[in-house]
């Protein structure tokens, strides 16, 4: 008998840990034999520990198992899920990034390979590198990161640059609130990156790669870098990458806790022992990256989602999704909602049906107010914006920006004032300190909102002035986008901004 119990570090805070040791213990006082798997989460995190017991006839799973029902789990009283598969939330997915995730033992490359692991790099590595990068171009593959640039572009520019060395370097620095879809497959499936990140390397002529793996992570440092070493042992990474004659290594380094260190030039230069300062581009990392020679830099879900275009070919990832939003997103849902984790679906799904239907509403029971979408720095959605499409595309029209797929929901006692001024201390807090309309803007955005909050209505204008100055005037994303969560707040909340409110009664 098979039992699988998750180690990812959402399943693990709920008491997964405990549940494992107890069912090790009560199966060996009966003389039970089970093999147990610690395997990935399958992301319904409100579900957590999830338990699969398979006796022969498929995994029957388990939800919120405590140390004290593992007795009946084992006596086959305990009431079951049925299959995950067949659980709403799972069986709407579309799962192409997060296929294993969940399914397999994270570090047995045997159990990755039995379930299409290394089919992808199989067929990369047959390739040229003109090929490869016209497979990632016409699978419409773009930064999962939050920016949206096309990949397959960015890795021609890498390709084209001339260079006795090149770097493939992994932003695993998932700073954004609400998110946590890299590390629940580097916890859950860490080969898929690996050998998306050989792939990229074959593909541009990168011969060493780099993960910026953040320290809260610590999950998730321990099984990546296990799993580096295995890939190692295995011959998957080194000098001749699976026999094929093309080289590729890597290692795993650990940021310090900087949330601007997320930001790709500020966490080059963190990743080359500098202070996490934002670069001023041009120069494109493409170009000058680490160590100034030319760098992909990509998120952890880009590279996890190449191994799966190659095994299934561009156009098959390419049809799914809509407009310039091709394939799949794992959405992370979290905050105020019923049924938080993660939903991995094709672009396109509106957001009113996400946080309404996936979601199941919000977990108080009170109306949703609004809907934070994009991390820190995205707009906050009003129900008036449901409809939108989930789409890069589509969002931006709308005022707003998808960034890395983390949606958090407020519910109708969320003062939105509050929440605007969150982002400009988070932004004070978290800024590098290299530009002044970030460094002092947020500051004094900061204290502006202050006055309006004590009734002072000349300050709105001043704060939108503010607003306005950041946006133009910022090097990076921090400072620049800020203003996305203060102004959404102000435009479709104004009765939360109290001298707005009087002047309407
Ligand atoms: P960006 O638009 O400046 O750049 C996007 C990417 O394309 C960069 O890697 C850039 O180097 C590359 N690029 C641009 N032109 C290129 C060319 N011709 N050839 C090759 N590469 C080229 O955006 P940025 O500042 O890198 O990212 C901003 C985004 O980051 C925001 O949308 C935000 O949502 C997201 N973000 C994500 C976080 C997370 O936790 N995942 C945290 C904070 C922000
Ligand atoms: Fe640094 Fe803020 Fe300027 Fe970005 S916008 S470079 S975080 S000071």
């Amino acid at each position: 008998m098979k039992i699988y119990v998750p180690l990812d570090s959402a399943a693990k805070a709920l008491g997964a840990d405990d549940v494992a040791e107890t069912i090790r213990h009560e199966a060996t006082q009966r003389g039970l034999k089970i093999e147990l798997i610690r395997n990935g989460s399958r992301g319904m995190i409100w579900l957590e520990p999830l338990v699969e017991i398979d006796a022969g006839e498929g995994r029957k799973a388990f939800g919120n198992v405590t140390p004290e029902n593992v007795s009946a789990l084992l006596d086959g009283t305990l009431e079951g899920l049925g299959a995950v598969e067949d659980i709403p939330f799972f069986a709407r997915q579309t799962r192409l990034t997060f296929a294993r995730c969940g399914i397999i033992d994270p570090l047995d490359l045997d159990d990755y390979e039995a379930h299409g692991g290394l089919a992808g790099l199989r067929k990369a590595l047959a390739m040229t590198g003109e090929e490869i990068i016209s497979q990632v171009t016409d699978s419409g593959l773009r930064g999962r990161g939050g920016a949206g640039f096309p990949t397959g572009i960015k890795w021609n520019t890498v390709l084209g640059a001339a260079a006795d060395q090149k770097y493939i370097v992994c932003n695993a620095d998932e700073g954004d609130s609400g998110t946590f879809a890299d590390r629940m497959i580097m916890e859950g499936d860490p080969f898929t990156l690996i050998e998306g990140m050989i792939i990229a390397g074959v593909g541009v002529g990168a011969t060493k790669g780099y993960v910026y793996l953040r320290s809260e992570y610590p999950d998730a440092i321990n099984i990546m870098n296990k799993a580096v070493n295995i890939a190692q042992q295995k011959g998957l990474l080194g000098a001749d990458v699976l026999g094929s004659g093309r080289a590729f290594d890597m290692e795993i380094r650990v940021g310090a806790g900087a949330y601007v260190c997320g930001e790709e030039t500020s966490l080059l230069n963190s990743l080359e022992g500098k202070r996490g300062v934002v670069r001023a581009k041009p120069p494109l990392p493409a170009l000058e990256g680490f160590l100034g020679k030319p760098t992909v830099v990509n998120n952890v879900i880009s590279l996890a989602t190449v191994p799966v275009i190659f095994e299934m070919g561009a156009q098959h990832y390419a049809n799914f999704g809509l407009g310039r939003s091709k394939g799949t997103m794992p959405i992370q849902i979290a905050g105020n909602v019923k049924h938080g984790g993660l939903f991995e679906t094709a672009f396109g799904m509106p957001l009113g049906e996400l946080v309404n239907e996936i979601a199941g509403g919000t977990a108080s029971g009170q109306p949703v107010k609004a809907v934070q979408v994009g991390g820190p720095l995205g707009a906050y959605m009003p129900l008036s914006k449901f409809d939108t499409p989930f789409g890069y595309e589509e969002f931006d029209g709308q005022g707003g920006l998808i960034g890395h797929a983390g949606i958090v929901v407020f519910d109708d006692t969320t003062d939105m004032l509050k929440m605007a001024r969150f982002a400009m201390e988070f932004c004070a807090v978290e800024s590098c300190g290299k530009c002044t309309p970030c460094r002092i803007g947020s500051v004094r955005g900061v204290e502006t909102i202050d006055r309006i909050e004590r009734g002072d209505s000349s300050a709105i204008p001043i704060l939108t002035d503010l607003c306005e100055t950041m946006k133009d005037g910022s090097l990076c994303a921090l400072g620049g986008f800020t203003p996305f969560p203060v102004m959404s707040a102000l435009t479709h909340f104004p009765n939360d901004f109290a001298t707005i409110k009087e002047a309407a009664e």
